[in-house]
């Protein structure tokens, strides 16, 4: 089925879908991006991925290129053209196309934007039933690991390094030996005492819709959460891992760096917060809907 693309104020064909070569982005990664889900046609978790596109545009001092509403009615308008059911759409914004020079335009230019949605792939049954593989690597990236910005090279390497590794993420590793995040996902441990502990969204990892969404869902289920940093060593020894981002859901991690976690198979609390959250997005929130 042919699909469209949204560029600068217009749908295109997604094959013939382009951005002008000095466009900041393109040039500097000057721009941020956000990725949502879509099930059942509906764009899942829509006010906290606008809430979060919010504080990196802030941040950044980008303008909103429309109209909190306005870009609601286009991410909508997209997936419906595009007759995406189960699947996710890519956004992202930029300070828009000047002479490349690194300081901001003095002329303002209207920030970019451009949309692409994308069908689900088929799950991948063996991932799920044997968990996911992680390897640790250094935290090369900067300090405002908040900002969902379009620059990813540490963040491309590690993954590299992963597949190479044949595994499915990498881990970070602050200097202090706390790991931050995967290289896209949000990391996980439930310790001995069946709590979860997942990392405090400060500025070293970026505050992870998924996760939002986890720890609510965990709540709800009694599920003890600490947020605080884990090393490498405690999570080699935690009953179970696992890794949440939109592409991912809750996926279980069965080892790390080789060390098999909960006996080399997905835990029983991962597995459970991933039927949770699979039926958190199949159902719309009750002040959206
Ligand atoms: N990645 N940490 C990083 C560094 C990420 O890039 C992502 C998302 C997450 C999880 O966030 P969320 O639950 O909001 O998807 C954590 C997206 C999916 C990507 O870059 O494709």
């Amino acid at each position: 089925m042919s699909r469209d693309a949204y560029v600068n104020g217009r749908y295109v064909p997604h094959g013939r879908a382009s951005v002008h070569v000095e466009d900041r982005a393109y040039q500097f990664a000057d721009g941020v991006y956000e990725v949502v889900a879509i099930q059942g046609g509906r764009i899942v978790d829509e006010e906290p991925h606008l809430d979060r596109l919010d504080h990196s545009l802030k941040e950044l001092r980008i303008a909103w290129p429309m109209t909190r509403p306005a870009l609601r009615l286009v991410m909508r308008e997209l997936v419906r053209r595009n007759g995406v059911a189960d699947g996710s759409l890519y956004l992202q914004i930029s300070r828009g196309v000047a002479p490349r020079d690194h300081a901001f335009p003095k002329s303002s230019p209207r920030p970019a934007l451009v949309m692409t949605t994308r069908q689900a792939r088929k799950p991948n049954a063996a991932l799920l039933e044997k968990g996911a593989a992680v390897i640790t690597i250094p935290d090369i990236r900067w300090e405002r690991c908040d900002i969902k910005s379009v620059s990813l090279l540490p963040n491309i390497l590690g993954k590299q390094k992963a597949v190479e590794a044949g595994a499915h993420e990498a881990w970070q590793v602050a200097a202090d030996g706390t790991v931050t995040e995967g290289t896209s996902t949000n990391a996980w441990i439930v310790n001995d005492r069946n709590e979860l502990v997942t990392r405090k969204a400060d500025r070293a990892i970026l505050s992870g819709i998924t996760r939002l969404a986890v720890m609510k869902i965990a709540g709800e289920s009694q599920i003890k959460l600490v947020e605080r940093p884990f090393t490498v060593e405690e999570a080699t020894k935690a009953r179970e891992a696992f890794l949440t981002s939109t592409t991912s859901s809750v996926l279980p991690v069965t080892s790390i760096d080789g060390h098999k976690i909960g006996g080399g198979k997905p835990g029983p609390i991962a597995l459970r917060l991933r039927e949770l959250y699979l039926g958190y997005m199949a159902a719309p929130p009750k002040d959206t809907a």
